[in-house]
């Protein structure tokens, strides 16, 4: 099992808003919602499009492409086009950096 890693700082993730980072070659997606900040891989699972470029609605993300939206914590698939799920990772704030387990 690997360690955190930092990936971002806290300021840098608005409120209900998207941040795209790299970390070791991975693509992700942070949004931050209600305090929490959520780790997704920034790739829809329709046609590979980046979900950073989507907007949050609730505790769903939405694909700017053609309007997949996908569970903010697992995942899942909530709305069509897209059948599968998108990647989470493990996320937690310690102080301002946003931190990841890969
Ligand atoms: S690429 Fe995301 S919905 Fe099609």
């Amino acid at each position: 099992m690997s360690d955190f890693t930092t990936v971002a700082s806290l300021a840098d993730v608005p409120e209900s808003g998207l941040k795209a980072v790299q970390v070791d070659g991975a693509n992700l997606v942070l949004v931050r919602r209600d305090g929490r900040v959520y780790a997704l891989e920034d790739r829809c699972s329709h046609e590979e499009f980046p979900l950073s470029a989507g907007e949050v609605t609730g505790d769903q993300i939405t694909c700017a492409l053609h309007g997949a939206r996908f569970d903010l914590a697992s995942g899942t698939p909530k709305a069509l086009p897209a059948v599968l799920p998108v990647r989470t990772f493990e996320c937690r704030v310690e102080g301002d950096e946003v931190q990841v387990r890969l």
